[in-house]
């Protein structure tokens, strides 16, 4: 969805734009040659490789800091390179092709692989570990929860049945274990069985959704007057974060219509620009079928 980012963005020459998940810096890249020559492009990443390929193999064509955080320590990072505001901000969430495509990051139930799914490599938590220690009721509410999963309490009753025979250490002992759990009748619809709960897990381990409300406001926060914020969501979870903070944003004043005169003083500090959310084009989709689940919003700051 490059050119709706770029178009919603609505960056120039001087700009400092923000692109708080890095990745493969498709996006990143187009950012910065619309910047320059003025500009400032910074790169966020919490995957240490992303960073490092970007430095290695990426040919900004524009003043770029690339630095691996978590775009939940925004403040900390823009303080730390004394920024006072900036023009624009970025959230393409998820996953990058580069690690559902890399076999040992464990992200993917198509290949064999350590059960890992971090996207922090220095972090300790790995999917294997939220597999082989989290009580059978914890691992049936993350699936679920994370993942919609209807069979979620099978697959976690399945889960905690074969971890006690040995430690489910790979992806596809892991899709075995998803397989026997569902019904044959069930696990011919709706695409791979084990997708859903492989998305569970790795929100779980990423600790996707803590936080992402405050991370959407922290942005917010820092935009200047007329700056952007635009964000693309893969799952209805994370998308309905961003759109009720995106709402709660741009709600004004909150008092009872009965009193004449503002009592609360809140002021809406967005402006929605995208009242539904906008989806790739069926061509695009076609030319990369896993952007068919994107959902693009965008606001203004007032
Ligand atoms: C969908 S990809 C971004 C692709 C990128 N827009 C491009 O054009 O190539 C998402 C990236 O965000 C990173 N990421 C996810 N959550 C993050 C977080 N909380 N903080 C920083 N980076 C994050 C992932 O490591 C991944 O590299």
């Amino acid at each position: 969805m490059l050119a709706e980012v770029l178009k919603q963005l609505n960056c120039r020459d001087g700009s400092i734009v923000v692109d708080c998940t890095l990745g493969g810096a498709g996006h990143a890249k187009a950012v910065a040659d619309l910047i320059a020559p003025g500009g400032l492009l910074i790169g966020i990443d919490v995957d240490e490789t992303a960073i490092e390929a970007a430095r290695e193999n990426a040919r900004f064509s524009q003043q770029t800091k690339l630095i691996k955080d978590n775009f939940k320590n925004l403040d900390k990072i823009l303080h730390n390179l004394g920024i006072h505001a900036i023009d624009g901000i970025l959230f393409d969430f998820g996953l990058s092709s580069t690690q559902l495509d890399a076999p040992e990051r464990g992200f993917s139930y198509r290949f064999e692989a350590p059960l890992d799914m971090r996207m922090d490599i220095s972090q300790k938590l790995t999917a294997a570990d939220v597999v082989n220690t989290y009580s059978e009721a914890e691992l049936a509410s993350v699936i679920k929860r994370y993942g919609e999963e209807r069979w979620a309490s099978r697959i976690a009753h399945f889960i905690v049945e074969a971890r006690e025979r040995e430690p489910i250490k790979t992806t596809t002992q892991l899709v075995d274990i998803i397989k026997d759990a569902i019904p044959a009748s069930a696990r011919r619809r709706g695409g791979h069985p084990a997708r859903r709960t492989f998305q569970a897990l790795r929100i779980e381990v990423n600790k996707e959704l803590e936080g992402l409300d405050r991370a959407i406001r922290d942005a917010v926060k820092w935009l200047k007057p007329g700056g952007r914020i635009v964000s693309i969501s893969y799952h209805s979870l994370e998308d309905r974060i961003v759109k009720d903070t995106f709402k709660e944003l741009a709600r004004g004043c909150i008092c009872p219509p009965s009193i004449p005169i503002c009592q609360c003083g809140r002021k809406s500090s967005i402006k929605i620009l995208t009242r539904r959310p906008i989806r790739p084009s069926p061509e695009e989709i076609e030319a990369n079928p896993r952007a068919d689940s994107a959902r693009l919003r965008a606001a203004e700051k007032i």
